[in-house]
């Protein structure tokens, strides 16, 4: 495996899959459901305006979910990468269960939002889901009393910290994608990116994702078996 020297950057992607030995489920298990709903129904704009009690339901579950889960040997691997090159890592989370945070990932963008959030769809002030009263079906906003919303990217939305991301992954000169189908773009097209730069391109994966062409080290298997061997393996000539 490629062996990292001292000035390379190294960007990651991770999705569902790292957080599947923590007992998340992925979106793609072949239902084409999330959890029994409609992705449509839960992670649309026009799913919250027909049914916001529902998906308030839902992500209220979703977020009791996550609290209960662990972060896993994948995301403990990704934590001590970046000890290892604290100035040169970067990594993008497609995840919403908050996990890499909790394993202690500092340099990190959460792409497609936080189960932990909330805004309030009329003044736009975020709260953390602990700081408003939950009880309510449709959660209102401390500050002006109309209703809040999940702070998740949903499907037609523009997922966050799309400059800094951009800009980062054109400096990169490792990008390592983990755990994700490469079905859902922007994030599916970061490997062709940082590829069109000349970075080396290393994929983890149960599976071949859609855009693994743009792969050029592809290793089949469990990002929390795969991971630390993976991180040892690859900074074995740091200093
Ligand atoms: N280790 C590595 N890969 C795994 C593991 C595992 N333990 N378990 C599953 N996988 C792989 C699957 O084979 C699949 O290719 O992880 C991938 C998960 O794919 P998806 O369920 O499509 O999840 P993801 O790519 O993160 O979805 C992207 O779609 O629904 C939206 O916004 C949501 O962020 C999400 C986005």
């Amino acid at each position: 495996m490629y062996k990292l020297k001292e000035n390379d950057f190294v960007c990651i992607l991770t999705g569902a899959g790292i957080s599947a030995e923590s007992g998340i489920q992925t979106f793609r298990d072949g239902d084409g459901l999330w959890e029994n709903h409609r992705v449509e129904d839960v992670a649309t704009p026009e799913g919250f305006i027909k049914n916001p009690i529902l998906v308030w339901k839902f992500y209220k579950e979703r977020y009791a979910a996550a609290l209960d889960a662990e972060p896993n040997p994948g995301h403990k691997a990704l934590v001590d990468l970046e000890a290892m090159i604290p100035d040169k890592f970067f990594l993008i989370t497609q995840n919403v269960d908050g996990l890499h945070r909790r394993a202690g990932s500092q340099n990190l963008v959460e792409m497609h939002g936080r189960l932990s959030a909330c805004f309030c769809i009329k003044c736009a002030k975020h709260f953390q889901l602990t700081e408003i009263n939950l009880k309510p079906a449709l959660p209102h906003c401390p500050a002006c009393g109309n209703y809040l919303r999940p702070d998740i990217v949903w499907f037609g939305e523009m997922p966050y910290h799309m400059d800094q991301i951009l800009a980062t992954i054109k400096k990169c000169t490792v990008f390592i994608t983990i755990g994700t189908s490469g079905n859902v773009y922007p994030a599916a097209s970061f490997m062709a990116e940082a590829r069109k730069i000349g970075a080396v391109t290393i994929t983890v994966n149960l599976e071949e994702p859609l855009n693994n062409q743009e792969t050029q080290h592809f290793i089949k298997g469990k990002a929390g078996e795969i991971l630390p061997g993976l991180v040892k393996d690859m900074t074995a000539e740091l200093g």
